[in-house]
């Protein structure tokens, strides 16, 4: 159970993100929905986070790419709710291309949210774990950082980035008992992926489907809660990177 913890989701307000935040607030966590544009998505998940749960939940507009701005934000939702326990750093944007026809601009934009972003989160948020001596840091990565795909060079060294940062975090900041995971999905139904019915490696899933975003969520609710585990990357991509 996640009572008297409070969890910053970033890109809560939709898709994997949305369902991390429902699945925390089912356990009893305060909830910081941290939103790129959508204000009223972002509000209707805090809104059902407190009726149907009964928790805290607040949303804040951020670019988790701007470091100064993702600063500000940390600072108000520790203001807000007293602390942070929980980080998740979902938020996470494709701009695919094939190598040849990559622009640089679009490179640069993919790995600033996915990766930077991530890092701006982590860097912020450890100096509140520090304080309250403990923290769980769940970075939403991809198969695709561990497997390469065709057409997604920025998006795929993004996730296998991530990767490399969840390990050093983990070895970092795991003497101060501030834990920190990756969750490699695979093919989730999504906004992110709703072009992709037709893609071909849809068929090469040994579970047989596409997963859905409560999947990522039961996995990222295990990593809150599994104390002797730190730098671990969990697939849960219905076997496809196996
Ligand atoms: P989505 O597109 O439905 O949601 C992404 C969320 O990130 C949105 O709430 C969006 O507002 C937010 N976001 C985007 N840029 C942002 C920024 N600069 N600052 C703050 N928030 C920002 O995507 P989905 O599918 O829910 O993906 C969530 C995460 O899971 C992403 O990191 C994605 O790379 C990862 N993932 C998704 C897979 C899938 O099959 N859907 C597979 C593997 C990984």
């Amino acid at each position: 159970m996640l009572h008297n913890k409070t969890a910053v989701i970033t890109g809560g307000s939709r898709g994997i993100g949305r369902a991390i935040a429902y699945k925390f607030a089912s356990l009893g966590a305060d909830i910081a929905v941290i939103y790129a544009g959508n204000q009223d998505a972002a509000e209707a998940v805090c809104q059902k986070c407190r009726q149907e749960y009964g928790v805290k939940a607040r949303s804040y507009c951020c670019d988790v790419s701007d470091f100064e701005k993702a600063k500000e934000t940390t600072a108000q939702v520790k203001a807000d709710f007293g602390s942070i326990h929980i980080l998740v750093n979902n938020a996470g944007i494709t701009k695919d291309g094939l190598i040849l026809r990559m622009k640089e601009a679009d490179f640069d934009r993919v790995l600033a949210v996915n990766l930077k972003g991530a890092f701006h989160m982590i860097r912020h948020c450890s100096g509140v774990f520090l304080r309250a001596k403990e923290g769980c840091i769940i970075n939403i990565a991809s198969v695709t950082g561990l497997m390469g795909n065709a057409g997604q060079c920025n998006y795929a060294a993004s996730k296998a980035g991530l990767i490399g940062l969840t390990k050093t975090a983990a070895r970092e900041l795991a003497p101060k008992g501030i834990r920190c995971n990756a969750i490699a999905p695979g093919f989730i139904a999504t906004d992110m992926t709703q072009s992709q019915s037709e893609n071909p490696m849809l068929k090469m899933i040994p579970l047989g489907r596409m997963g859905e975003p409560e999947d990522v969520a039961q996995a990222a609710a295990y990593l809150a809660e599994a104390r002797y585990v730190t730098g671990e990357v969990l697939r849960v991509d219905g076997g496809i990177a196996m």
